[in-house]
């Protein structure tokens, strides 16, 4: 069974729906651990309701990034993760960290990606009148938000949106297309290669897949 390994900051809803697929079995795979950059966050609170070691680690506690890192990616190790997934891990990456990871550390972002990496997807997409918005799934590269992307769900935006609703909307997409998209990946049927993300050995476009 492939083992995942899981960083949060925050609440951990997306970390929900991956520990209910584990359980289920929409993912073939277990959580191994979650580590938080938040001691507080309550992701870690549903990690250890699900029976998953639950680890914070303070910035404060090491000189700089790289320092903090080298720690995680020891702490993260010991596990032997076969992917390691970010949801919602709101802190940047050292060029060690992904590289150390790389081809198999994924990221869920709150938009149509290319558009809107960076904070405050929600409020962009309000404040543009788009009548679109959505979530990314992707594998993460040196570039913030700039990885090949796996698949994205779109939402409406309607007229009178307040923040909350378009946050809610985009996140119950989430729910669905994070756990399907680790699915593949430890089924073998998603990986990356040359920069790009392949599933059942077809390339995918820029955009990955459209999952309306
Ligand atoms: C999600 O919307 C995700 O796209 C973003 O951060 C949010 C995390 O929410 N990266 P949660 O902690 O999973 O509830």
């Amino acid at each position: 069974m492939k083992k995942l390994v899981v960083l949060i900051s925050g609440n951990g809803s997306n970390l929900q729906s991956i520990l209910d697929a584990c359980a289920d079995g929409r993912i073939n795979g277990s959580v191994a651990a979650v580590f938080s950059n938040k001691a507080t966050a309550f992701g870690l609170t549903r990690a250890r309701a699900a029976g998953v070691p639950a680890h914070a680690l303070a910035a404060s506690d090491f000189p700089d990034r790289d320092a903090f890192d080298r720690q995680l990616m020891q702490e993260i190790d010991a596990f032997a993760p076969d992917l390691v997934v970010l949801a919602g891990y709101m802190r940047i990456l050292s060029s060690a960290f992904v590289a150390h990871y790389q081809d198999r550390l994924l990221n869920i972002h709150p938009s149509l990606l290319p558009k809107y990496p960076g904070l405050h997807t929600h409020r962009q997409a309000l404040a543009n009148g788009d009548d679109e918005h959505g979530t990314s799934v992707h594998f993460v590269t040196d570039e913030l938000d700039g990885g090949p992307v796996v698949l994205q769900a779109k939402v409406p935006v309607f007229a009178d949106d307040s923040e909350e609703a378009i946050t809610a909307r985009v996140q119950h997409q989430e729910h669905a297309i994070y756990p399907l998209v680790i699915n593949w990946f430890v089924e073998g049927r998603l990986a990356m290669r040359e920069g790009k993300a392949w599933l059942d050995n077809q390339p995918l476009p820029p955009q990955g897949y459209a999952h309306d």
